[in-house]
């Protein structure tokens, strides 16, 4: 296998009298784990280039697996999975399907979480990973019209320790990182866990994001900001159990990173008819719609917009700020976000004819 097939997609669409967009807002994507970009199609094609075995005969096979009960059951296949990645060309080839599938679906801006410890700890070397993403967001701009940062999320159902020899070698090696995250098993590891991390990745001036309530409870959102000092909360859902909490998330505008199929599919909620995101929204918190890892919810962003709008008639204003919201809440320089900015106006002023 030389070249990497993009696998095709539909772009739903909704017509407006004279006027034709689609259902999705040009976007900043912000909670992006690049390994749950790879495909089942992908798998099979990087498994033979490598001559890894796998333990599915065929796609419908893979397919089967892809029932989830929860978090844990779905980390199981993603990690999994991941022994497909071997060179930097696997890495770099997941990164392009990506951004060209992206890109059609209005991304124009993403900040792209990848989990090192997740491959070193299988004998990858941390340059293959890190050299191997890092070179086709490089191109991303040109190729796509999509601008990139790279951030490194570490595994908390790892130690503290692992987490910080990984971030001195990342510091090491110059690798081209704008942040971290923190991903992987949240009941049990606490954001109390990482404040050393944390502070090392504040003196080293990175941006700090912590996935928090997805499943974990309220009290990790208030560990995430009051603890480890984070710019943005991944998922944050849980936090409408507490209204002391969305008070102060309102007030100080905290943005949370909401990603409604990997909700339904992982079970943090029922149907995407019980998803609070509307109700978020009402309360004026500052929610963005994300794809979270798209290959294996059953869609990227633009998906989970034109689901939304299905279910929840999602109105083109309130698309808007969601686009909005996702952009202003990006580290984009301010450059960036005004541009974006103006994109996310012309599409509500087309889209509403
Ligand atoms: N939650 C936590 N960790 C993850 C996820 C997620 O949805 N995706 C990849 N790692
Ligand atoms: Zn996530």
């Amino acid at each position: 296998m030389g070249r990497v097939e993009y696998s095709s997609y539909s772009c739903r669409v909704e017509t407006f009298g004279e006027s034709t967009t689609t259902a999705a807002p040009p976007v900043a994507e912000l909670h992006l784990h690049i390994e749950g970009t790879l495909q089942p199609e992908l798998i099979f094609a990087l498994a033979e280039r490598n001559g890894i075995e796998l333990p599915y005969a065929d796609l419908d096979e893979l397919r089967a697996w892809y029932e989830f009960t929860d978090l844990q059951s779905f980390l199981d296949l993603y990690y999994a999975n991941m022994a497909v990645l071997r060179t930097e060309q696997d890495f770099a080839d997941m990164t392009r399907a990506y951004l060209a599938r992206a890109a059609a679906g209005g991304v124009r801006h993403v900040e792209v979480m990848m989990d090192p410890q997740a491959h070193i700890s299988r004998g990858v070397a941390l340059e293959t990973c890190v050299n191997g993403v890092a070179s086709a967001l490089a191109t991303s701009v040109e190729e796509f019209g999509v601008s990139t940062l790279l951030i490194a999320a570490f595994l908390r159902d790892m130690s503290e320790e692992s987490a910080l020899e990984v971030l001195d070698q990342l510091l090491a090696m110059g690798a081209p990182i704008a942040g971290i995250g923190l991903d992987s098993a949240e009941v049990g590891n606490p954001p109390s866990k990482f404040e050393r991390l944390y502070r090392r990745a504040a003196e080293a001036g990175l941006r700090r994001i912590a996935h928090a309530g997805e499943e974990g409870p309220a009290s990790y959102v208030y560990e995430a900001l009051d603890l480890l000092g984070v710019e943005r909360i991944d998922h944050g859902i849980r936090c409408m159990e507490d209204p002391a909490l969305v008070e102060r998330l309102v007030a100080e505008q905290v943005p949370l990173t909401v990603c409604p199929l990997s909700n339904v599919r992982l079970r943090a909620v029922d149907t995407l008819a019980d998803h609070p995101l509307p109700a978020m929204l009402a309360a004026g918190l500052n929610v963005s719609v994300n794809s979270d890892d798209p290959a294996y919810f059953g869609g990227y962003v633009d998906d989970n917009f034109a689901q939304l709008v299905a279910v929840h008639g999602l109105s083109v204003g309130d698309r808007a700020r969601l686009a909005a919201n996702s952009v202003r809440a990006s580290f984009a320089d301010e450059a960036r976000k005004a541009e974006l900015l103006a994109e996310v106006s012309e599409w509500e002023r087309a889209s509403v004819g």
